[in-house]
């Protein structure tokens, strides 16, 4: 896709995935909204795009607070008119078994992974559908498709993300607005900064680079998929979950949950 003079919206912008998604993008010479709380890193973002001589709007905006969403849209729709890709990427996970999360701690963790992103679709969508063009790119999780113990919350965000995103999809249906959600698996990112995740070992081998999970966000924005996962080898792992979760559920449990219990010790 000639992504030239596109306008694209990136909750989540200021670090970690987001920020890497809006250089890739603006590599490409798209304009770039970057959506996030932290004033002083969205500045930073916004002084590296620079020399790709794009357009950039910051909004500081908490996407969990349905106002802060409407006031953030008419500062974008009074710069651009209007958005051509919106990538729904902020979020965050707070560590712990169920017994020891507050409600609010959960409660936190909905509003933003997953109404954040309503709130950024019902604004957005309309002028997507009155133009008969449009992306809306939700950057979910390979939690999307186990529930695990630790992550109980933040999983549950993330399956109500997929599911959303299926039905949305099938009712966008010849509209010429599309919508895929990207599925990572573990990412070296600020998301683990979280002080609820310092008794955990920092990555895995196997955790990915966040260009790379940028990369799959770029052809996330004009495919006709529902769901990429990053690698696309873990989607693997996914059928494997549907198809023997007998065998697959023990398995993944388990090992979480030695995680979870060493961490208490
Ligand atoms: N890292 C991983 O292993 C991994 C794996 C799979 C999926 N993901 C998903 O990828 C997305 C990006 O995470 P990341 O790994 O890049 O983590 P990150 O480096 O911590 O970035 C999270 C971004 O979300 C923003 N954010 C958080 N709460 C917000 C709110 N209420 N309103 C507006 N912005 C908010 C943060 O900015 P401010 O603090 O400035 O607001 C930050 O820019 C998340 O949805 C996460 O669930 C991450």
């Amino acid at each position: 896709m000639d992504f030239k003079n596109k306008t694209v919206l990136i909750t989540g912008a200021s670090s970690g995935i987001g920020k890497v998604t809006a250089i890739e993008f603006a590599k490409l010479g798209a304009n770039i909204v970057l959506v996030a709380r932290s004033k002083e890193k969205l500045e930073k973002v916004e002084n590296e795009l620079k020399k790709f001589n794009v357009k950039t709007l910051i909004c500081i905006c908490d996407v969990s607070n349905k106002e802060n969403v409407i006031e953030m849209s008419k500062a974008v729709f009074e710069k651009f008119n209007s958005i051509d890709i919106l990538v729904n990427n902020a979020g965050f996970a707070i560590y712990d078994s169920v017994k020891e999360l507050s409600i609010e701690d959960i409660e936190s963790q909905m509003k933003t992974n997953y109404f954040g992103m309503i709130y950024c679709v019902k604004t957005f969508l309309p002028i997507m559908l009155n133009r008969k063009s449009g992306h809306i790119v939700n950057v979910a999780s390979l939690a999307a498709s186990f529930g695990l113990p630790g992550i109980a919350s933040y999983c549950a965000s993330k399956f109500a993300m997929l599911g959303f995103s299926e039905g949305l999809k099938h009712e966008l249906k010849d509209t010429g607005v599309g919508i895929t959600v990207v599925s990572p698996i573990m990412v070296r990112t600020e998301f683990f900064d979280h002080p609820s995740f310092e008794k955990m070992p920092k990555y895995s081998p196997t955790s990915l680079d966040p260009k790379t999970v940028a990369k799959a966000i770029l052809r996330a924005s004009n495919s006709s998929r529902l769901e990429i996962t990053v690698p696309s080898v873990s989607r693997i792992a996914v059928w494997l979950k549907h198809t023997f979760p007998f065998f697959i559920n023990p398995i993944m449990g388990k090992s979480f949950k030695n995680q979870l219990d060493s961490s208490k010790k």
